[in-house]
């Protein structure tokens, strides 16, 4: 996977806070850089669910235009407390400290990253509703595979089957690496 080296500044510093709290669940650079691109298709509000260390929101931020703004929401107070400093001098970017029910407030959203594994789950019925016309789903974290319908240890992947064929949705599957892929959906 060819990629500039040098990371953007604001993604350098929440991998330094991931690294100081041993936190690995962070998503890796090859979805960063993804959702960068995507964050710059972008205007109004983006959101993430699960802002972890903040290094999805600082891949987003690095993408987004000007005059957008990002939501991210977590429920950990000590990341939420970590996270709202780096992003300090950044009005831009809102760390909420709530479940991730509590972002619809603030939606619709033209762009929002699940990255909360219950999120995940509650799938499009939950979700439809929070992302605004020609707005993108993006969820991580699924491992390549080539089959219908979508395998996953042996046993078929009703999560990402439900989000590839719900009519709400326009879904696609993209490989970031060669062991890693993420839905992108698009609301109709
Ligand atoms: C996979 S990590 C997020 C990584 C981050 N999005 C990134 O890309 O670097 C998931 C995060 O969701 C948080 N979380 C789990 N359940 C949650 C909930 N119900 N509401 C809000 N945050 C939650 C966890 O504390 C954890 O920090």
């Amino acid at each position: 996977m060819s990629a500039p080296p040098d990371l953007p500044a604001v993604v350098a510093r929440a991998h330094a806070l991931s690294r100081q709290r041993g936190f690995v669940s962070s998503c890796r650079n090859e979805t960063g850089r993804l959702l960068a691109s995507l964050a710059a298709s972008r205007t109004g509000t983006l959101a993430e669910s699960g802002t972890g260390c903040g290094v999805g929101s600082a891949w987003l931020r690095s993408g987004m235009r000007e005059g957008s703004k990002l939501v991210t929401v977590e429920r950990d107070a000590g990341l939420v407390e970590a996270v709202r400093e780096i992003f300090a001098d950044d009005q831009s970017v809102t760390v909420l400290e709530a479940d991730w029910t509590e972002l619809a407030p603030y939606g619709p959203f033209s762009l929002l990253f699940l990255d909360v594994r219950e999120a995940k789950r509650a799938g499009p019925d939950t979700v439809a509703d929070l992302v605004e016309p020609g707005g993108f789903v993006v969820l991580d974290d699924f491992t390549p595979c080539a089959t219908w319908p979508p395998m996953f240890q042996g046993r078929v992947d009703t999560m990402r089957q439900v989000w590839l064929t719900d009519p709400r949705f326009t879904t696609v599957e993209v490989m970031v690496a060669f062991d890693a892929s993420v839905l992108i959906a698009t609301r109709r």
